[in-house]
């Protein structure tokens, strides 16, 4: 397809997309009285306007019911949770039993790597991506120093060759067969947060298997982003945080992926009540006899509240289809990039786009080096009711959800970033 950046182009493809209506599903917060162009749902989902009504939900069975709630409440606490095994099995490929929603990211990660990081005196070290999120720095350093390493021998982080922005497959898995024997983990993140660069999660995962090693994923970027295949990919383990591109609001609750043929061994966990077997969970045995499933890695019982808003969101999702979001994703992330380059032409700017141009390798983020601008630029797009994120020198991060962004939405950001640049060359 031919693209234009003009008005009555964006509008076009508005009125062709089967998923503008969810936008009114949605709150936008305002700025001046208007509406904002929200690209950082990366970072913070909008609210669904259907949040309300299930925390609402939960609200008045705790009114109504108190204690009682978890057994006659309109949606029962004890297994509320259990409502999120086949939706969200669909978004992360995965078959029901291998997933779970507890507590948050970097904790969940912490858990499973009690589980799946079971370092030896010759097999300790661990691989990750190179200026990885820096709470997964902190937990895979306190990790294997808790195990007595040294992070700067057991961390072998992948390097970016130099003068490139993206990490070659090529060099992971090299790196995968050079450490061989010694790799007892993989950990990286599938959608890397800075770039937005996504990794060939199935070819990674079978090369670490091919050397004795384990394989989890951080999908904080990729949940709800990309299409992910946990099951078939043979995934070991996996967590996600919610609040991102599932929209389930701040700081929320995270979910995890268990592969089914680790749920009968005998890995060692940390447990708790809400992992007991189901039936008999209120017996209050002294012995621990876990769910044969990821729900068996289940401590607490659940924060109900943070789950409702969580539950809205999923059901949403449930409706739509990670297929029908994709395809709008790859549609609108490309407008974006040609919006930019046509913006970059005219001013006599300088963009450069880090994220990789194969859509295969890439989500719903674009992140761009605006050589020449500063700060003010980032202040310029926010008084002008456009949310991004700034990182500095002058990178700019934008995620064109596409649950809520519109065609529309690319056409005017350009005309506002150019107005900005503008301005400021003045
Ligand atoms: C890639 C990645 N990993 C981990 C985290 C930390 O998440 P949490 O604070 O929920 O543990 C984030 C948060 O944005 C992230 O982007």
């Amino acid at each position: 397809m031919i693209l234009h950046n003009s008005l009555d182009f964006a509008q076009q493809l508005d009125k062709q997309d089967p998923l503008a209506p969810y936008r009114n599903e949605f709150i936008f917060p305002k700025v001046n009285g208007k509406e904002v162009i929200y690209f950082v749902g990366n970072s913070l989902g909008l609210q669904p306007k259907s949040a309300k009504k299930y925390v609402d939900e939960v609200m008045a069975d705790w009114a109504n019911f108190a204690v009682e709630g978890h057994f006659y409440a309109e949606k029962p606490w004890w297994d509320y949770q259990e409502r999120f095994a086949e939706p969200l099995s669909k978004i992360v490929g995965a078959k029901p039993s291998e997933v779970a929603v507890m507590n948050t990211l970097t904790v969940n990660l912490h858990l499973l790597m009690v589980s799946f990081y079971r370092p030896t005196a010759s097999r300790y070290k661990i691989i990750c991506e190179e200026k990885a999120f820096p709470s997964d720095q902190y937990l895979l350093q306190s990790q294997v120093t808790h195990h007595g390493f040294s992070p700067q021998d057991a961390i072998i982080e992948i390097k970016r060759r130099e003068g490139e922005h993206n990490i070659r497959l090529e060099d992971v898995l090299a790196k995968i067969d050079e450490v061989g024997d010694e790799l007892a983990l993989v950990m990286i993140g599938g959608v890397n947060y800075y770039t937005g660069q996504v990794f060939d999660m199935k070819t990674i995962t079978q090369k670490g298997h091919s050397v004795g090693a384990k394989v989890g994923w951080d999908l904080a970027h990729a949940a709800g982003n990309i299409k992910l295949e946990l099951h078939n990919w043979d995934v070991d383990f996996a967590a996600w945080c919610s609040y991102k591109y599932m929209n389930s609001g701040p700081g929320n609750v995270s979910g995890i992926f268990i592969h089914e043929k680790h749920h009968n061994s005998d890995l060692p966990r940390f447990a708790g009540w809400y992992g007991h077997n189901k039936e008999r969970r209120f017996l209050m045995e002294p012995q621990f006899d876990p769910v044969k499933g990821a729900e068996g890695w289940q401590i607490s019982n659940l924060p109900i509240l943070s789950l409702a808003p969580y539950l809205a969101s999923v059901d949403m999702f449930d409706k739509i289809g990670m297929d029908a979001l994709i395809q709008k994703r790859d549609k609108i992330t490309t407008y974006l990039a040609f919006v930019l380059k046509e913006i970059s032409k005219e001013i006599e700017g300088n963009f450069e786009i880090i994220t990789p141009s194969n859509p295969e390798e890439r989500g719903c983020q674009i992140s761009v080096f605006l050589h020449g601008e500063g700060k003010e630029l980032f202040h310029y797009l926010m008084k002008n009711a456009v949310i991004t994120d700034w990182r500095e020198p002058n990178v700019i991060r934008l995620a064109p959800v596409p649950l809520y962004c519109s065609y529309q939405d690319i056409y005017q950001f350009g005309q506002i970033l150019k107005q900005g640049i503008l301005s400021h060359r003045k």
